[in-house]
């Protein structure tokens, strides 16, 4: 069975080509700068790059782990089948105020109309997953759209990369040069013998040969599922668009390089830590933060997460806690 819906979208453009939308009684338009965002009890505007970056990761990860927050105002909470979204929830100044917002919806009818406005407001010049310095302007008025890009499927192998169907497109000739900051990588696959009848079962690849191909930032792509245990590296350059207020804990590796981690309190936004990750570098980020990373250099992160079901409500009652270990 197909679900019809009809996303909310002006008859016409406004003066500078883009069309406005509605959710509930959210309503969003764009200028040639701005993204604007008004509800009943307020509103809200945001430098449209940063609000296209935020909205691709939102859209791409189909709304992620806990909460999406695309700066200290506006953004979404995952319920798994339904999604919230909020003005002002967890910024404590809004909460004072009662000028906070919120509404419930299903994700079928939030996931078609954010892919709309992706869709309507991210012109040809633009990758929202690029890092600044490989795409063009997000500004200006409406020129053409690059839903190539915005559509983009999040990588996900079909079996552990490196087997024969592995369905990981990874060569130059399939379009993934190594990206310039990763030169220096070397490409040499592993040499590994197999005993003879288990040619489809074993295999071994570079990790790093393999990340310094992607040609994305910031989107972490799952390459091993062991039960409930994602393996989700990812390559980072510039700022990570979106601030996660995670509803589990979620560990990083830092493979490569450095990101200076912003940690804060999930619900308040209250400064909680600033932590550098140099290469090698293991940390678990606990459930009850909101995190934002900062990578000057282009690096390797791997993001090992616990995908179970059960853990949100764990934790959310008290039954399992915010943070990973007791030593
Ligand atoms: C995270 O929120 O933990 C996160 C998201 C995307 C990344 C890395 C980390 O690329
Ligand atoms: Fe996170």
């Amino acid at each position: 069975m197909t679900i019809q819906f009809d996303v909310e979208r002006s008859a016409g453009q406004n003066a500078d080509g883009y069309h406005e939308f509605r959710l509930g009684e959210f309503s969003f338009r764009r200028d040639e700068f701005f993204a604007y965002i008004t509800w009943p009890t307020g509103s809200h505007m945001m430098s449209v790059d940063a609000f296209l970056r935020a909205l691709q990761r939102d859209v791409a990860w189909d709304f992620f782990y806990g909460i999406v927050n695309f700066d200290g105002v506006f953004g979404t909470v995952n319920h798994y089948g339904t999604v919230d979204i909020f003005a002002g929830r967890y910024n404590d100044s809004y909460r004072k105020a009662e000028l906070d917002y919120s509404e419930n919806v299903e994700t079928l009818v939030i996931r078609e109309t954010f892919k709309a406005v992706l869709s309507d407001w991210t012109n040809e010049s633009f990758d929202p997953f690029a890092s600044p310095h490989e795409t063009g302007s997000a500004f200006g008025v409406k020129n053409g759209n690059n839903d190539a890009a915005v559509t983009r499927q999040r990588v996900a192998a079909e079996r552990m990369v490196g087997l024969p169907n592995d369905q990981q497109p990874r060569t130059t000739e399939a379009g993934y040069p190594v990206n310039r900051m990763f030169a220096d990588v070397d490409q040499t696959e592993p040499v590994v013998e197999v005993e003879p009848g288990f040619e489809d079962e074993v295999a071994a690849f570079s990790l790093f040969a393999y990340l310094s191909r992607s040609n994305v930032t910031w989107n972490p792509s799952v390459v091993s599922v062991c039960k409930d245990s994602l393996a989700c590296p990812t390559t980072e350059e510039y700022i990570l668009p979106i601030v996660h207020g995670n509803d589990r804990v979620e560990w990083f590796i830092q493979l490569s390089d450095e990101i200076t981690w912003d940690v804060e309190d999930r619900d308040t936004g209250a400064v909680r830590s600033r932590v550098v990750m140099k290469a090698g570098d293991v940390s678990a980020m606990p459930a009850d933060i909101r995190h934002q990373g900062y990578s000057p250099k282009r690096s390797m992160l791997l993001v090992w997460e616990n995908n179970s079901g059960a853990i949100p409500e764990a934790i959310a009652s008290g039954n399992a806690p915010t943070y990973p270990v007791e030593f």
